[in-house]
């Protein structure tokens, strides 16, 4: 079976790939374990020093499987173990984070760019974070990390009214860094990374962190973030609208 996360190290820069592409990087329980094992590990390779997030050609990530938040909503209706991990190694990884983004990138998709250094997207890129439309509330610390990003008002019209920004609003909203052709992002991502690589380690790793502030608060927020979700993932509002993607004709 071919892995659904690919982790591969070139020198100072580690890529961790989704790799799910017929269920458009819908990330399962075992994906999210093995992308916070490549996060959480990279302090064991000493050449590293940037980690460059990717997904396929043609999708970035649709977000968490909805069979699994299905199979959450009708079990204990917590956030699986694996989730949290990905999420608390986002927000406590040391070094840069860059990402690569082609197609769509939806809920955690959108999210985990918040706690990326530099982001490039295809000219391609939509971003979307339905979670209130599936009857949930924000993650990944997105409520604290989005408003501080882009303001409140956009902040608001992406993560509450739901609605996408393409590659360019998203620019200017300060999510991303690059637009580029879906062709170019990934040269054009392990070129950033290189990039920061070959600055001062020590200087990257002390500006990012005066930068970044407290993993902590980003962790509580996750945390708060993941009781409401809890009891949201519970909602009859929830469990409609997973059945109703999970059973969608097209
Ligand atoms: N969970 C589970 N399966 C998913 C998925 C998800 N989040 N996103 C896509 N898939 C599956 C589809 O069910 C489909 O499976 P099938 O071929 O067995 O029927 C396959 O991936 C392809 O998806 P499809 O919808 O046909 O691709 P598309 O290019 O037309 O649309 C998206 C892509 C991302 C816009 C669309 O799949 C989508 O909206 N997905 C749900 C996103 C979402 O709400 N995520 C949760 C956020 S909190």
């Amino acid at each position: 079976m071919t892995d659904l996360v690919v982790i591969s190290d070139d020198g100072p820069v580690r890529t961790v790939r989704m790799n799910r592409p017929d269920k458009k990087n819908a990330l399962t329980l075992p994906m999210y374990d093995a992308m916070a094992a490549g996060i959480e590990n990279a302090p064991q390779n000493p050449a590293l020093r940037c980690l460059l997030i990717a997904g396929a050609p043609t999708v970035f990530c649709a977000g968490n499987d909805i069979g699994d938040f299905l199979g959450m909503a009708m079990g204990a209706g917590a956030l699986g173990v694996p989730i949290l991990r990905f999420l608390y190694a986002l927000a406590r990884c040391e070094l840069p984070l860059v990402a690569a983004v082609q197609g769509n990138a939806v809920g955690v998709g959108t999210t985990m760019l918040m706690h990326c250094d530099h982001v490039v997207a295809a000219d391609n890129a939509r971003f979307a974070t339905p979670f209130v439309g599936l009857g949930l509330v924000p993650e990944a610390a997105s409520s604290l990390l989005a408003p501080r990003l882009m303001g409140q008002a956009r902040a608001f019209e992406l993560l509450v009214m739901g609605r996408p920004m393409d590659a360019e609003q998203a620019k200017a909203a300060g999510l991303i860094n690059t637009v580029v052709t879906a062709d170019a992002v990934e040269a054009e991502a392990m070129q950033a990374a290189r990039a920061i690589a070959s600055l001062s380690p020590q200087g990257v790793l002390a500006s990012r962190r005066l930068m970044r502030g407290s993993s902590d608060e980003i962790v509580a927020r996750i945390d708060e973030e993941a009781e409401l979700f809890k009891t949201r993932l519970k909602s009859a509002e929830a469990r409609t609208a997973f059945e109703a993607f999970m059973t969608r004709k097209k």
